[in-house]
């Protein structure tokens, strides 16, 4: 909706926010001449209060230029949170995309703080929220669709903890919005080279160490899962290896792994998907579009203390007479063997490449995967939660926090024995998926575990339905929602 959201700007201020609880007074307003109108305004019929509502009034006059007063609603001053204010953001950026208005104060610290909500991390979510709805998906329009009137916002707050939190947020949304660009990016364009082709210029813009294995390469590493699923199609996979190395001397510790499933699109191969289940499946490299995401917020915002490999696995599940077929039997690089009973369940495959790697070769101190897995978790949780699967307490907590903070929300789901025993294959080792339809996203990850050494702590998100808002909500419009690129930097945030 905005070419661009910037903190600062020193012109005078056009637009004034400020806001009202349900049933309360404004506030944010004291000392501001020519504010008599703003609590008359609050007694037009509209003025509900309710969260993101907005109310306009106008203050100043006397020769001056007027300046437009946003009255937003807060709901109710006992459940404000940083949720809250991404939505609350959300409304005030659509508003300020018709009025056209580029120079904006917000005074909402005030508000924030009465309710008892941190002032920077209030600020850090009204970022996040006036950053993400700014996002602009009109790259695919073409001659018929009208021109872009995207304008460039400036916004400042006089509170300067208020401030400081607005320039975190509006960072964190720039690289989630990098993680939806790429989602919204369609396979014909958005391919295999071109996702290696994209981390390698993050890694360039933002200083990351970026290596690409390819090719027979992948032979030598005995990539198997990446290889076999990727062999149908003209886009050639590949593991992308992203490397954030802080200065001094933490560059020695144990680095902290994040590993998305890539898939550029999925036909389902020789299983194919039937009856439109395949529209969407650009979708379906969202995983490593969050983990390109995050480590642009680790590189750009977050600068932890520690060092961070990005691993994403990148396939295209296509298919040819090359294409892997059910029945194929497949000797992964840890030695479990796979029997593949259906080609549809392909992001575990090239998933247990990067989680065997990250064992190997990285000594995590922890490993979080991302993965548009299974359609199961979008019946189970729809939009509203990823699905998780952590049994390691410390880092579950890590996740559930920073969940907390970046309002990215987790749930989670069991990893019992009898589940692991469900994948046991009368041929080989496992199976790629059971035939029978129990538990298919709890398959998923009792699969992927298979491929994660005893004592790494690691944690699977589900992220199928979270990944994607099917309606304008909050600072989202409908479409990708950059799930995960947030969470994950928070999570290094917290170390
Ligand atoms: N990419 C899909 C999962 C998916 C489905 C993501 C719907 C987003 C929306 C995945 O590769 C897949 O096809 N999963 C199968 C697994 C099954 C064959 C075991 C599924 O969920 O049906
Ligand atoms: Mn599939
Ligand atoms: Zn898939």
């Amino acid at each position: 909706m905005f070419k661009s959201v910037k903190l600062g700007g020193r012109g005078t201020v056009q637009v004034r926010v400020v806001g009202h609880f349900k049933g309360g007074k404004v506030e944010g307003h004291a000392g501001h001449a020519g504010d008599a109108g703003l609590s008359e305004a609050l007694k037009r019929g509209e003025a509900t209060g309710d969260v993101g509502r907005i109310v306009e009034a106008f203050a100043g006059g006397r020769g001056k230029a007027e300046t437009r007063v946003l009255i937003v609603g807060l709901g109710e001053k006992g459940s404000l949170s940083a949720e809250t204010m991404r939505s609350v953001a959300g409304a005030v950026g659509r508003r300020l995309a018709v009025t056209k208005d580029t120079r904006v104060e917000i005074d909402l610290a005030a508000a924030c703080k009465s309710a008892g909500l941190d002032t920077q991390r209030a600020g850090c979510a009204f970022g996040e929220g006036l950053g993400l709805i700014a996002w602009n998906c009109d790259e695919f329009r073409g001659k018929a669709s009208p021109k872009s009137t995207a304008t460039a916002l400036e916004v400042r707050a006089e509170s300067k903890p208020f401030a400081a939190g607005m320039e975190r947020g509006l960072g964190l949304a720039v690289s989630a919005n990098i993680t939806r660009t790429l989602s919204q990016t369609p396979p014909n364009i958005a391919t295999t080279t071109f996702m290696a082709a994209e981390a390698r210029r993050l890694a360039r813009q933002v200083g990351l160490k970026c290596t690409v294995i390819q090719g027979s390469k992948l032979d030598d590493e005995r990539l198997v899962g990446i290889k076999t699923v990727g062999a149908a199609s003209e886009n050639k996979p590949c593991l992308i290896r992203l490397e954030y190395a802080p200065k001094g001397k933490s560059r020695s510790g144990k680095p902290a792994v994040l590993v998305g499933k890539t898939v550029t699109y999925d036909t389902g191969g020789l299983s194919l998907k039937i009856n439109n289940g395949m529209v969407g499946m650009k979708r379906d490299k969202d995983g490593g579009c969050a983990v390109l995401g995050a480590m642009h917020a680790i590189a750009t915002v977050i600068k932890p203390n520690r060092r961070v490999v990005a691993l994403l696995s990148v396939a295209e599940n296509s298919i040819s007479d090359e294409a892997y077929r059910p029945d194929d039997v497949l000797t992964f690089r840890n030695g479990v063997t796979v029997e593949v009973t259906n080609t549809d369940a392909e992001g575990r495959l090239v998933l247990a490449d990067a989680l065997c790697w990250a064992c190997e070769k990285e000594d995590p101190a922890y490993i979080v995967d991302l993965a548009t897995l299974t359609g199961g978790v979008v019946v189970a949780l729809g939009s509203t939660y990823a699905g998780m699967w952590c049994d390691d307490d410390k880092l579950r907590a890590k996740i559930e926090e920073a969940s907390e903070v970046s309002g990215e929300r987790v749930w989670r789901l069991p990893l019992h024995a009898e589940y692991r025993e469900m994948m046991k294959s009368p041929v080989a080792d496992i199976v790629n998926s059971n035939p029978n339809r129990k538990a298919h996203p709890i398959q998923g990850a009792a699969f992927l575990s298979y491929f994660v050494e005893a004592g790494i702590p690691w944690c699977h998100l589900d992220i199928a339905g979270a990944h994607e808002a099917d309606k304008d909500t909050g600072p989202y419009i409908a479409g990708p929602k950059g799930w995960g690129a947030r969470l994950l930097a928070e999570l290094l945030a917290g170390g």
